[in-house]
């Protein structure tokens, strides 16, 4: 019997990764189940020594304790340590290891897409959990340039050094004549309906040579960067792509078995 869940407060209960993991472990013929725990910021040691106590395999974590999970783990690995958090936690045989599938989950969906961020200049916006992993992401495929905007400059240069970006605020990249070739939406807004300002931002960026944009957030029904996208002549990819990759990748750290990223979209209602 595997068993897996995900750690998080009452947004849990709306996850898609249950619907997900219980589809591709019934694919599997595996027997077990994936469930949704939401647990309070007190309760996060006791909730991950429970890991342990009973047995699962693992754990997804999400917002917001994927930092606050750190130092109940038994190790980190080195990307989860570069990151600076842990959305998976993999038990081998009693110890916990903390790990973390998001940057690579990320450069999986952009390979995807067919872009090569290699000798691209790049614009990451935002500054919070997901820019860090995405930011790692993108440090690793060696683009011409790396510049994180976001509304707190102090946050971005933050984030910026290590991984060797540039700064800016959101003013000064709306200032500038910019020909970034990607461009990522970190941040948690991506419908007018959620920030009529960020939506005014992104469609008056002046971006020359613009090929794609990808936006981390997803099932938004009228998304701005999709918008940006379609204005400039650029390619769009939500993050639906990036949830189905981060996943396949944990599922692998806790069974051992590589299973088709194609499973783990049909889990999401999404195409083949
Ligand atoms: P996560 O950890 O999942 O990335 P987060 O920590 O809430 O989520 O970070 C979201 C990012 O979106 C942050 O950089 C946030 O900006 P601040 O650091 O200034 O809070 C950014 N963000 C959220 N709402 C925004 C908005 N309306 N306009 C611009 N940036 C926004």
């Amino acid at each position: 019997m595997i068993l897996l869940g995900i750690l998080s407060d009452h947004r849990a209960a709306k996850s898609a990764s249950p619907a997900m993991h219980n589809r591709v472990l019934e694919v599997c013929g595996l027997a077990g189940a994936y469930l949704p725990f939401e647990v309070a910021a007190g309760d996060v040691g006791p909730a991950v020594a429970g890991l342990k106590a009973l047995g699962f395999a693992g754990a997804n974590v999400t917002v917001p304790h994927k930092q606050a999970v750190m130092p109940f783990v038994d190790e980190l690995t080195g990307e989860a340590e570069a990151i600076g958090a842990v959305n998976t936690i993999v038990n081998r045989n009693g110890r916990l290891t903390g790990d973390n599938t998001d940057a690579r989950g990320f450069a999986a969906a952009l390979s995807e897409t067919g872009f090569q961020a290699s000798g691209k200049h790049v614009l990451v916006i935002g500054a919070g959990g997901a820019s860090r992993a995405v930011l790692h992401a993108l440090a690793g495929l060696e683009p011409a340039s790396l510049t994180v905007a976001a509304r707190n400059r102090d946050s971005a240069a933050e984030l910026a050094a290590p991984a060797g970006a540039r700064p800016a605020s959101l003013k000064e990249a709306a200032a500038a004549d910019l020909g970034q070739q990607l461009i990522v939406n970190c941040t948690s807004v991506s419908g007018p309906d959620e920030s009529a300002e960020m939506a005014a931002w992104a469609a008056g960026l002046r971006v020359k040579g613009l090929e794609m944009v990808c936006d981390i957030n997803y099932g938004r029904s009228d998304n701005f960067w999709a918008g940006m996208a379609a204005a400039r002549g650029a390619d769009f990819s939500d993050g639906l792509a990036m949830l189905a990759h981060q996943a396949r990748l944990s599922f692998a750290a806790w069974t051992g078995l590589e299973v088709k990223v194609a499973e783990f979209r049909a889990g999401l209602g999404v195409g083949r």
